[in-house]
């Protein structure tokens, strides 16, 4: 008999259908054999299945010849996703279970127990499940969260293979899974206060205007002077995202398979912090089925990179492109994906190899020449895409075992959240949809957001630091994105004096 039975695949951030057929007649020579560019992982979803209906009290159909095909036959099927789609198939085709399941989508790999475990991507395969029109989704009951944040789809969290041949056999029904966007889920991350960190008042403020702004920034200074503790404080101040922003970073980290299991949609904007030994592949994605790298991951978020210089060049290199277009493109043989990678980018670096150069107190032991040379190991072009340069000097005990705290978190968040705010009505298209910050305009609107609202006295002070400073064109226009942002901060529409001021001091000093 045959049976047919529908279940998706992700390219990308994107599900496609995938419809699983299986077919059993009787044999001398039992056999099972899968057709249709299957991976090792769905080769050996035959032992996975085979163990999992004799474990749930089912009938495994021996000697049979088994055939499983995958359409379309040109797409790579990997992962153990199509366990659950394989074994309800099985049950069907065997005359085990009869039911009508035209406008059901299914989901899971299965323990060797009959037990559903997680897959990723199950947002976005459930979202296109929806989209082609199909009614029910059965989906491992970890991953019922994020799938129930697709309306227009009843889904059905499955504990167990034993559990859904009772409901299609419509004995013991499965209780649906309640819609809800109330379901959030925060990254884990642990949290600094900016309270905490004493001082250093200048780098607070540049931190701030690079979370308001969506600018990179280089935090630039000696060990122990509190770069990795300003970084993780930056958690702390970023605004909150739009409901769309939400659910496309949930998209993605549920394609990483990074949701915790339960979760429904993400509210906190990423951090990530990848350390310096990150391969190419953990960067910027990779794989034969490609993944989403960090800067996929850190996507309307930002991405942290403490220690810039111990970074390989080549790994950073391969940053540059998608840093300009705010996309990365990861092309293989058979196909080629492309995720979003707009996120701020944040590095720390010593000033030198020993860490001491223009340190006030402890003199710099390296020969000079080295010094430039360590400053270069990051690329120009690289550096040429950083908005703000901040130095940061140590704090002197003294001041720090003071402890008088700070200005609290929760205080600067609001500036941020409020000037972000201002960046989205100014940036909203006809359909009201326009994540977009002031590091994102383009020249066009650098004229007329930034340019066109500087006033006499701004653009006196522009002039006198376009002559000194010898600024470039890429220069002019990235201090006047920064200045935008420092008069959003503000509350002003027209860019004035010191919001100019400010932004030119951000500018790279090159010793
Ligand atoms: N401004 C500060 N306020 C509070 N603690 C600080 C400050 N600067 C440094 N520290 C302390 O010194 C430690 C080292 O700081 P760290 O952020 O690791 O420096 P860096 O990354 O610049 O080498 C921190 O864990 C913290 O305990
Ligand atoms: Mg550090």
């Amino acid at each position: 008999m045959l049976a047919r039975v529908l279940s998706c695949a992700v390219i990308g951030l994107d599900g496609e259908l995938v419809e699983v057929e299986v077919d059993i007649s009787r044999a001398q020579n039992p056999t099972t054999t899968v057709v249709g560019l299957p991976d090792t992982a769905v080769q050996e979803s035959r032992e996975r299945v085979r163990a999992a209906i004799r474990n749930s009290g089912l009938t495994y159909p021996f000697n049979s010849r088994i055939t499983i095909s995958l359409a379309p036959a040109d797409l790579r099927k990997e992962g153990p996703a199509y366990d659950l789609p394989i074994a309800a198939g099985m049950l069907l085709a065997s005359g085990q279970v009869v039911a009508d399941v035209e406008d059901a989508v299914f989901l899971g790999e299965l323990a060797l127990t009959g037990d559903v475990r997680p897959v990723r991507g199950v947002l976005p395969m459930v979202a296109l499940a929806r989209d082609r029109g199909m009614k029910r989704a059965f989906v491992p009951a970890a991953n019922a969260g994020e799938a129930a944040l697709v309306r227009g789809i009843e889904v059905f969290p499955v504990e167990g293979l034993a559990s859904l041949a009772a409901h299609l056999l419509g004995s013991v029904p499965l209780p649906a899974a309640v819609p809800s966007e109330s379901r959030t889920t925060d990254l884990p991350d642990t949290i600094t206060d900016f309270a905490d960190v004493v001082g250093q008042e200048h780098a607070k403020r540049a931190i701030e205007v690079a979370a308001a702004g969506g600018h990179n920034l280089i935090m630039r200074g000696p060990p122990g002077s509190g770069k990795t503790l300003l970084a993780r404080a930056i958690p702390s101040i970023l605004p909150p995202m739009t409901a769309a922003e939400s659910m496309e970073v949930t998209r993605i980290y549920s394609v990483a398979g990074l949701l915790p299991s339960g979760a429904g949609l993400i509210t906190r904007r990423p951090f990530r912090s990848p350390h310096h030994t990150v391969s190419n592949a953990g960067l910027v994605g990779g794989g034969s089925m490609p993944r989403p790298g960090e800067i996929t991951l850190a996507h309307r978020g930002v991405l942290f990179l403490d220690e810039l210089p111990e970074f390989d060049p080549r790994v950073l290199e391969v940053m540059r492109q998608p840093m300009e277009d705010r996309i990365v493109t990861i092309s293989r043989a058979k196909l080629s994906v492309t995720f979003p990678a707009n996120f701020a980018l944040i590095g720390s670096m010593n000033p030198c190899q020993c860490g001491f150069y223009g340190d006030p107190d402890t003199d710099c032991t390296c020969p000079p020449q080295l010094v430039s040379r360590y400053q270069r190991r990051i690329s120009g072009p690289l550096m040429d895409r950083i908005d703000l340069f901040v130095d940061v000097r140590r704090v002197p005990y003294e001041k720090l075992s003071t402890a008088t705290r700070g200005e609290p978190s929760a205080a600067v968040a609001a500036r941020v959240a409020a000037a972000r705010e201002v960046q989205y009505a100014r940036f909203a298209t006809a359909d009201g949809r326009a994540e977009r910050t002031n590091a994102d305009m383009a020249p066009a609107q650098v004229r007329e957001f930034a340019q066109t609202q500087m006033t006499p006295a701004a653009e006196t002070v522009m002039r006198l630091a376009v002559d000194r400073l010898n600024l470039s064109a890429r220069g002019f226009h990235r201090v006047l994105k920064v200045a935008r942002t420092v008069a959003d901060l503000a509350g002003s529409d027209a860019i004035d004096a010191p919001h100019l001021a400010e932004a030119i001091q951000y500018r790279e000093r090159t010793e």
